[in-house]
């Protein structure tokens, strides 16, 4: 077996809850498998600027890069959001540990389960077979470009900013995984309007050179966002910038039924960092109400790119896979067949799971 200092940063809202589950399933996989996962936990978001005024306080961040991987559950609270003027924000946790550890790669698998088919608001037969994977830009763009306000108050910016060896690596990283997987990618842009755009395509274009083999196609942002919808089965592995990864991926959850199926592997120079796309959703937080599985799926991401555990790994996403054939649904992926009586709250969908990770052989 192999040993890994993991650190837990719950964060806000349903985060907690469903971080439970994630660790739970570690602790499990480390004892089936022979392996020692030692944990730690630590403060982000409005969670630590409770307790510290920091939404990252140094403690947090020191720990990170002591871990060998960070399993993080959701930031963000509805007090900050009606309140633009608030200077010390939950989100700047989330921002600042990404630039902190390098996390310049965002893995977003869109992994269909065929039991979720009829969860999805578009029609099975439109979705079934589509397996995307993004590669959304993580540690540059508007996010973290210079961000200013006039002094009346009337004029605010962001900028849009981008440097050569940002969209270089990214691109490396997306063409070597498309290398594995279906030799298709399509990189998306606004090369039609934008500065950042126009040298993003350049640099994937240059990039794409040096892997012949692989077929790429550049899309315009707002064509992207009408084609994944259209006929998701066309993308395999979509390379894209930070702005445009966070609302598109947002948009695909819908492919795989519910925002609370997708997780993230955000990976760069040092410790990898894992979690769902979902936020903190507060209108049911600490209401055993949030799904479970894309905090259990963001640890089997753990499992197989920060550890190299594919087995492992495995394991998880067919014990997931049994539990949704076996009926059982969180409320967020029920649909009018599933049984009443199988529509579970967050702890016993988190305990199902476990119930078939240890039955899987
Ligand atoms: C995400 C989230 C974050 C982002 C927020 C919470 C800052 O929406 O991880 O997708 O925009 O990157
Ligand atoms: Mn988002």
């Amino acid at each position: 077996g192999i040993k890994k200092h993991i650190l837990v940063i719950p964060g806000d809202g349903i985060g907690p809850e469903v971080t439970t589950w994630g660790k739970a399933v570690l602790e499990n996989i480390a004892e089936e498998y022979g392996h020692e996962f030692t944990f730690d936990g630590a403060l982000m978001g409005h969670a630590a600027i409770e307790v510290t005024g920091s939404p990252l306080p140094d403690d947090t961040l020191a720990k990170a890069k002591a871990s060998d991987a960070i399993l993080f559950g959701a930031i963000g609270h509805i007090k900050y959001d009606n309140d633009p003027s608030a200077k010390v924000r939950p989100e700047q946790g989330l921002l600042k540990i990404r630039k902190e550890l390098g996390l310049y790669a965002n893995l977003r698998p869109i992994m269909l389960f065929d039991e979720l088919l009829d969860a999805s608001s578009l029609k099975p037969e439109i979705l079934k077979g589509t397996d995307i994977l993004f590669f959304r830009e993580l540690t540059g763009d508007v996010y973290f470009g210079e961000k200013k306000r006039s002094e009346d108050g009337n004029t605010g910016s962001d900028l849009m900013i981008y440097h050569r060896y940002e969209v270089e690596r990214i691109a490396v990283k997306a063409y070597e995984a498309a290398m594995l997987r279906s030799k298709r990618l399509c990189s998306v842009d606004k090369a039609n309007v934008l500065e950042t755009s126009r040298l993003w395509r350049e640099v994937v274009q240059e990039v794409a050179k040096r892997y012949p083999e692989v077929e790429t196609e550049h899309m315009f942002i707002d064509n992207a966002a009408m084609q994944l919808v259209k006929n998701p089965k066309k993308f395999d592995v979509v390379l894209t910038a930070n702005l445009f990864g966070d609302i598109l991926t947002d948009e695909a959850s819908q492919i795989a039924g519910s925002m609370g199926m997708l997780a993230s592997a955000s990976i760069g120079d040092g410790t990898g960092f894992f979690e769902p796309i979902h936020g903190s959703a507060h209108d049911i937080a600490g209401q055993n109400k949030a799904n479970p599985l894309a905090s259990i799926l963001s640890v089997a991401l753990m499992l197989e790119i920060s550890f190299g555990l594919t087995e492992e790994a495995k394991r998880i996403t067919d014990a997931i896979d049994k539990t949704l054939k076996a009926g059982y649904r969180t409320g967020d992926i029920a649909d009018a067949h599933t049984d009443p009586a199988k529509i579970l709250g967050t702890k016993q969908m988190g305990q199902k799971v476990l119930q078939y990770l240890k039955e899987t052989v």
